[in-house]
């Protein structure tokens, strides 16, 4: 019998390749940057499986585009990039790659939010232009995080493992959720607090969103969010570009209606929105939130062992649409 054959998107570890190829045909794409759509649907033909990442469109069309198509693994725990109703009526299971990535995409959500109260990145800039001109009391201060309260929007995984680093740095934690399942959200910390969103908007000090992309959430935090805002607030973005209206974002910060941002997703990636690229109180990471060797071998590997299972006839790891 024909083995089944599975289509990777992207490069991913060589390990990954291998346990895959133990039991598929394995056809990889390894040119630089995403596939093009033409050329997603011309290699998908005659596969049932796909591996893609958040930069892969998977849309209807794409699924037709291989009728035996029987699972769609998102090597991403964020899976707004595929219309999971139309896999779901095609019968294609759909998997993204949760647990794996919660730490180090905590750990890198404290990374900005050092950078941007400590100044940090602004800093490095200033360091390296050349214009440091020594020490003076009164230098480049930044704001404590001690005493102030962490804003979380969402208390999924990664909200939750970010609340549980805040009492390192002396912060106590207030969150907000949006899904129907709030009243079931799980607090791991009696001391948190549960807030309706527009009562953490107004009492965070430091806001940071961890929610998915979805058309509840797309342009959450807009100008009317915004405003609510203390003028001494920082905005953390590690989920997706568009829960944040980048304009208004950007307005807010020219016009001094917040202390600063620290984003490493955008509306439109891989652009940057202009009106934020200028400014000295925001940093800005190129989506690294999951990004060590560990996580990304992790992810990859996760979304492998989906894969076999599916053409295996076993069920999924980590389905969203099973
Ligand atoms: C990934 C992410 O870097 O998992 C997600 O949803 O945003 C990041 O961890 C990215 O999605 C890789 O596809």
């Amino acid at each position: 019998m024909a083995r089944p054959a599975v289509l990777i998107t992207r490069r991913i570890p060589a390990s990954v390749v291998a346990r895959l190829e133990q039991a598929c045909e394995v056809d990889l794409y390894d040119g630089t940057g995403g596939m093009s759509r033409n050329n997603l649907h011309a290699r998908l033909a005659g596969k049932q499986a796909l591996m893609c990442l958040l930069t892969d469109l998977v849309d209807a069309d794409v699924m037709d585009a291989a009728p035996g198509l029987r699972i769609v693994a998102n090597i991403a725990v964020g899976y707004d990039n595929i219309d999971c109703a139309a896999a779901r009526a095609r019968g294609i299971v759909v998997t993204n790659t949760p647990d794996v990535l919660t730490e180090a995409t905590a750990d890198f959500t404290w990374g900005l939010i050092l950078a941007v109260t400590r100044r940090i990145a602004e800093g490095e800039r200033l360091l390296r232009r050349g214009d440091w001109t020594g020490w003076a009391l009164d230098f480049m201060l930044g704001t404590e995080l001690r005493g102030k309260q962490l804003g979380i929007v969402g208390l999924g995984r990664i909200g939750r493992a970010v609340a549980a680093r805040a009492g390192a740095f002396g912060m106590r934690v207030a969150f907000a959720t949006l899904d129907a399942d709030a009243p079931r959200a799980v607090t791991d910390d009696p001391s948190w607090t549960r807030l309706g969103l527009d009562e953490l908007l107004t009492s965070s000090d430091v806001l940071s969103l961890h929610v998915p992309l979805t058309p509840a959430t797309r342009h959450l935090i807009d100008r009317r969010a915004i405003l609510r805002m203390k003028r001494r607030a920082y905005i953390v973005n590690t989920s997706r570009g568009p829960v944040v209206d980048e304009d208004a974002l950007a307005w807010a910060l020219r016009e001094g209606l917040l202390a600063g941002a620290a984003l490493d997703v955008y509306e439109r990636e891989p652009e940057t929105h202009p009106g934020l690229a200028g400014l000295e109180n925001v940093v800005l990471a190129p989506h690294l939130g999951s990004a060590t060797v560990e996580t990304r071998t992790a992810m990859a590997d996760l979304a492998a062992r989906n894969v076999l299972a599916v053409l295996s006839g076993a069920p999924p790891l980590t389905p969203v649409v099973a």
